[in-house]
């Protein structure tokens, strides 16, 4: 059965990352299948979790990179090397330029830690997000899963679940319960129904 190849890009700890090792080794993955990691951060955790699941890893350090476009260039070259054909933003914290997201249109998706179109945009990223809901006193939070288009955030959104937050949350604990109940879950079954689309051609 055709498994569509994916790649994934990290920045950081990448328990996303976990998650769809996880639901592929489960078979919650069935459609797809990771092929490369890469990390725009050397010495990313990710990068550990790929080599732990025999996943190649790879670094592209945007700092040594000349620009944004040198950056994209390189993850293209590894893109295309691997035959990814499908792209998982899984806690990158760059943003793709038009010229990539539309090369790529409807190939990417991206896990965002709130209920979009709360809390997103430039800015909102990672803990960031988790303090200005807690700063705005929402009671209720979560995750999407969207495609990535031009517009930070701002794709067809795929999947999202919603979270309690409780009085006496901190960021840190927030972060925490939003991955567990919504994050760690939504991007493995984004994953897979968008594989699925692709093989059936609905994408
Ligand atoms: C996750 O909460 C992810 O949703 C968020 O960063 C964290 C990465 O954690 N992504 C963004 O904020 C992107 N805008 P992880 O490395 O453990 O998966």
């Amino acid at each position: 059965m055709k498994k569509v190849k994916i790649a994934v890009l990290v920045s950081g700890g990448g328990t996303n990352l976990q998650a769809l090792i996880d639901a592929q080794n489960s078979g919650v993955i069935t459609s797809g299948k990771i092929v490369c990691v890469i990390s725009s951060k050397p010495g990313a955790y990710a990068l550990t979790r790929a080599e732990n699941a025999g996943i190649d890893a790879y670094t592209v350090f945007k700092k040594e990179c000349k620009d944004h476009s040198e950056f994209e260039e390189k993850i293209e070259k590894i893109l295309i090397k691997k035959g990814a054909e499908l792209i998982i933003l899984a806690g990158f914290m760059s943003i793709l330029s038009a010229d990539f997201t539309k090369k790529h249109e409807n190939r990417i998706i991206n896990v965002h830690p709130a209920l979009i179109p709360s809390f997103c945009g430039a800015g909102y990223y990672g803990l960031k997000v988790h303090e200005a809901a807690l700063g705005y006193g929402v009671k209720v939070t979560g995750a999407t899963v969207h495609f990535v288009n031009e517009i930070p955030d701002g794709g067809k959104i795929i999947m999202q679940k919603a979270v309690r937050v409780h009085d006496n949350d901190t960021p840190e604990k927030l972060q925490k319960r939003v991955m567990k109940q919504a994050e760690w879950k939504i991007l493995p079954a984004s994953a897979e129904l968008v594989c699925k689309k692709i093989i059936s051609g609905e994408v």
